[in-house]
């Protein structure tokens, strides 16, 4: 097998996003534009990963130290920022020895799929080619470079839009910015580049041209899909990308794995959730992050999930916000539960309206039905909490959080307050309106209330004080 590295070009400055954050680290559907080309490159087992780095160049270099921490991706300074052929110039050293084939993207093109590079390698293998372009047939060329063949339809050139004749600009195949490199092939042609064009840059797109001419063999392969081009060059155009991304998710979804997605217009899905079999996603669902649902749940209207969740078979989340959290076979979720960060719900559980879980794990067949706070607590299974119980968990003058355990079949009245760190046994109940302050053994009752007084004919000796002395 060839051996293969990849470059990513993150080293321009996209002045037209108009932000004081580095272009290439702006979210899109979930995850940073570089991180989501990285992963696609990753997915071609390179031996090495290249990013080129130059605007920003601190904050984009502690950003891949961070998210990629194996080392796999090593970055390279280019300083000043001279063109996209400049920005490979500074891998040139770091391929020193290297045999094989080197995939060139630009970072700020995140909805660019796997399979897409693979089909580059594979077909710029196949070519003998020095140099394979990525290009697009697109109705729209806007400023893209634009792939000039000759008589026998070979490719020639890439003409940038800025640099491209009138006859040039009509072209409708684009360069996406994208290429398989024979390396060390293309070296002399990278050190032959100038910058005597009209945005005095070192252009990679000239090695095309210098691979035609030398004899190295140039050769294009065309996208099925355009939109996973889309570049960022603006906030608009990230929006754009997101949409793109979501579009080919929710085919996806809809086509390979057999999931219903009720309105895909007002449903946003990042590529990296996986959803079972007859899953219904309702209009209106936000689901971004690590996220795998069973088959057969329905989820939304109007649930967000983030971080990494899981959801089991047969469940449902209706119009809930959903972190970092575990959900069981057939529990039912919503509408309005809030589930914050590291919770487990058991299967079959039921967690309502305006319940709020933080660190919380609930047992098979548990129900905290309505209006609920639960936070650092364990529950066991076939507990039942009643409307209004509160985990007092947070002490605001120490600052200390403490936990609340409830044994299998316990239950709380209405209004309980659980004064956390406490325990209530399996099968303790708590009488509605106590405020439990000491741990409650097996099977015993915890009250803690005011008794009930009977004051007899009380309110019909109050109507009558009224008559008597109507108020002033
Ligand atoms: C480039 C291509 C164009 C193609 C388009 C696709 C060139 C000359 N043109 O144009 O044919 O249609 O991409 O999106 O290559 N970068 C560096 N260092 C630099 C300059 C750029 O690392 O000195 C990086 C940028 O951060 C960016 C990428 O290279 O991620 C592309 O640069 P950009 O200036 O956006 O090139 P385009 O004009 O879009
Ligand atoms: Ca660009």
């Amino acid at each position: 097998m060839v051996a293969v590295r990849a470059i990513i070009l993150a080293a321009g400055q996209g002045k037209r996003m108009k932000s004081a954050k580095p272009k290439v680290l702006h979210d899109v559907l979930g995850m940073p534009i570089l991180s989501r080309v990285v992963r696609q490159c990753q997915a071609l087992a390179p031996e090495k990963l290249h990013v080129v780095v130059g605007h920003q160049a601190e904050l984009v270099r502690d950003f891949v130290e961070k998210t990629f921490e194996d080392g796999s991706c090593l970055t390279h300074l280019q300083e000043p920022q001279l063109g996209t052929g400049h920005a490979v110039m500074q891998v040139a050293p770091a391929l020193e020895g290297f045999n094989g084939h080197v995939i060139v993207t630009v970072g700020d093109a995140p909805v660019i799929q796997s399979a897409t590079l693979k089909h580059l390698l594979l077909s710029h293998e196949q070519s003998g080619a020095a140099v394979t372009a990525l290009t697009a047939i697109v109705e729209d060329p806007k400023n893209y470079g634009r792939i000039v063949r000759d008589e026998a339809g070979k490719v020639r050139a890439v003409v940038e839009d800025k640099d491209a004749s009138q006859a040039e600009k009509a072209i409708c195949e684009v360069n996406t910015g994208i290429y398989c490199l024979s390396w060390p092939a293309v070296k002399d042609g990278l050190q032959s580049l100038t910058c005597e064009n009209k945005q005095k840059e070192y252009y990679l797109t000239d090695l095309v041209g210098w691979a035609y001419k030398s004899g190295a063999g140039a050769a294009a392969v065309a996208l099925t899909d355009w939109r996973e081009m889309a570049g960022i060059n603006s906030r608009l155009e990230l929006s754009e990308a997101a949409r793109h991304l979501r579009d080919i998710t929710v085919s996806r979804l809809a086509l390979e794995s057999g999931v219903t997605i009720v309105d895909p217009h007002s449903t946003w899905i990042c590529p990296e959730v996986k959803i079972g079999q007859e899953t219904t996603i309702m209009p209106g669902c936000i689901l971004t992050g690590d996220i795998e649902i069973g088959a057969d749940c329905l989820i939304g209207p109007y649930t967000v999930m983030k971080g990494r969740v899981r959801v089991g078979a047969g469940a449902s989340v209706v119009s809930s916000y959903v972190n970092d959290s575990v959900i069981g076979d057939r529990a039912r979720v919503g509408p309005f539960a809030h589930l914050r960060e590291g919770n487990a719900v058991g299967s079959a559980s039921k967690v309502g309206n305006f319940v709020e879980l933080k660190k919380a794990t609930l047992g098979d067949h548990t129900n905290v039905g309505h209006l609920s706070y639960i936070g650092d607590a364990s529950l066991g299974s076939n507990v039942n909490i009643g409307a209004g119980t509160i985990t007092a968990n947070y002490d605001h003058v120490t600052k200390r959080k403490d936990r609340t355990i409830v044994g299998d079949g316990a239950s709380t009245g209405s209004n309980s307050v659980l004064v956390a760190p406490v325990e209530l046994c399996a099968e303790a109940v708590v009488g509605a309106g106590t405020v439990v302050t000491k741990d409650v053994p097996s099977g015993a009752l915890a009250v803690g209330r005011a008794r009930q007084e009977i004051i007899e004919g009380w309110a019909k000796r109050r109507k009558e004080r009224m008559t008597v002395a109507p108020k002033a």
